[in-house]
């Protein structure tokens, strides 16, 4: 017996598929749906690639060390291939988009390539042995994916609602290779998560690239806002916890902010990509907002929700960055406080508007990007030794390593390690005192009611 696609059991001899997700979490979502589609063709998921009858990997093309990822991976597979040429290889994902047939080009080992907005089609391409799909067909995927079986899920789960990007940031590949934006209808949302929590999610996380930009027709007929789709979905009994993300700052609404203050469900977490604090930077990046309205913005967030952990993106050494620049991005920071954020070094992608700009010296980018990540790292110290002493609720979601030790996250997206758990089970939602903190986690004693 082993676990299908979907975690059925099924007899020996089933197809084994191993799918590897590199990238953001939409990829993790769309790794998750297209293991379902693959389900109905028999195929049941595996860890380890020596063991599959097919490999997807399914690819991120935001840096160039993330798409060069793909190509030293396919390199590895090629002894593999040589040994069982029956072995079917895919790739899918936002290098699949960008890069098209040229993949099978550069790497003939690959049997089928499919872009996100496609996948749906991927068991009849696995069907036909292969080809290269790279469309933004007019059907709706979600709609077109094969139905999964009503099998149990973990206690959270993310929700894709929203996808593309039309804001084309002059340093980002989203807007090609995801396309034009497009909310889903509330209904197949409502419903999605319906499912999602009969199935044992307590936590949902709304997914697109610019998720506060979803808008969709309600069932008042109304226009809704990302606010007023989240109290509906608040209205599920059985779902405790709502996130959402990526947002952009030009989106976050009056009802958003305020449903951030008045709405128990939606978790006092937001992540906000800001990239730089400096205004001809932020121009230069196409990014419509100033540093200072990006502070505006916050400060309306915190009075509506005063306790709420900010997280942020920032790109450092983009085309023209002085060193004036990258001062008032580590004020803009001292000012905000982060309570964790990712950086990077700018990457020129192809295509891009930004990608044919003169480059900042990378010595100097390198010595920026580690200032910056230094002052970030103690804004994350900070923020987590200031949970030292609190009472906080978490949603578990493992055993640890140690004996009676469980993990799970609190309201503030922190990893929280409870000691001595007791009987405490996966998917329970628990009162812990938080007991200390580490590099990139908590520590906690259970409290017992
Ligand atoms: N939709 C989100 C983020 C998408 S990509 C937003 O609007 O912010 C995730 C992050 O990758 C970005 O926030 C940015 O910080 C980083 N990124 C995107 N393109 C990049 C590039 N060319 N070089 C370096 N970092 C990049
Ligand atoms: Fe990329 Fe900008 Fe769109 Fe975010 S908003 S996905 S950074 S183009
Ligand atoms: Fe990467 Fe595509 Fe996500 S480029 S970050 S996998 S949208």
């Amino acid at each position: 017996m082993t676990e299908t696609a979907q975690g059925e059991k099924t007899v020996e001899g089933a197809k084994k598929l191993f799918i590897k997700t590199y990238g953001c979490q939409m990829n993790v979502y769309d790794s998750q749906r297209m293991a379902e589609a693959m389900g109905s063709e028999g195929y049941v998921l595996t860890e380890t690639a020596e063991d599959a009858d097919m490999v997807l990997l399914n690819t991120c093309h935001i840096r160039e060390k993330a798409a060069e990822k793909l190509y030293s991976d396919l390199g590895r597979l090629k002894p593999l291939k040589a040994e069982r040429p029956d072995l079917k290889i895919g790739v899918a994902g936002c290098v699949a988009q960008a890069e098209g047939a040229e993949i099978q080009r550069r790497m003939p080992l690959v049997d089928l390539v499919v872009g996100p907005q496609a996948y749906h089609r991927l068991p009849k391409m696995v069907r036909e042995g292969g080809g290269v799909d790279t469309e933004f067909p007019a059907e709706d995927k979600f709609e077109h994916l094969p139905k999964s079986p009503a099998t149990r899920r973990a206690p959270t789960a993310f929700l894709t609602v929203q996808e593309g990007c039309d804001k084309f940031c002059a340093f980002c590949v989203v807007p090609y290779t995801r396309g034009a934006e497009v909310s889903r209808p509330v209904d197949r949302i409502l419903t999605e998560a319906r499912d999602l929590v009969s199935r044992g999610v307590r936590d949902i996380t709304l997914l697109g690239q610019n998720v506060n930009g979803w808008h969709g027709a309600g069932a008042d007929g109304g226009d809704w806002e990302l606010g007023r789709l989240i109290r509906a979905l608040a209205e599920i009994d059985g779902l405790d916890r709502i996130r959402y993300t990526t947002s952009h700052p030009n989106d976050m609404t009056d009802d958003l902010i305020e449903a951030h203050g008045n709405e128990a469900k939606l978790m006092p977490y937001l992540h906000l990509p800001v990239q730089s604090g400096s205004d001809r930077i932020l121009k230069a990046m196409n990014r419509k907002h100033t540093a200072e309205e990006y502070l505006r913005l916050i400060e309306r967030i915190k009075a509506a929700r005063p306790d709420i952990v900010l997280t942020s993106d920032f790109i450092v050494g983009f085309p023209g960055e002085t060193d004036e620049d990258h001062a008032a991005t580590m004020a803009l920071v001292e000012k905000v406080h982060f309570g964790m954020a990712y950086s990077f070094k700018y990457s020129p992608r192809p295509g891009t508007p930004a990608a044919d700009r003169p480059e900042v010296d990378a010595a100097v980018a390198d010595a920026r990007l580690q200032e910056l990540q230094a002052l970030l790292t103690r804004q994350q110290k900070a923020t987590q030794e200031s949970m030292v002493g609190r009472e906080l609720s978490v949603l578990v979601e493992k055993a640890g390593r140690l004996d009676g030790q469980m993990i799970g996250k609190s309201e503030y997206l922190h990893a929280v390690f409870i000691e001595n758990a007791g009987d405490t089970k996966v998917g329970d939602l628990v009162r812990v005192r938080i007991t200390r903190s580490e590099a990139n986690s908590l520590g906690a004693a259970l409290i017992r009611a």
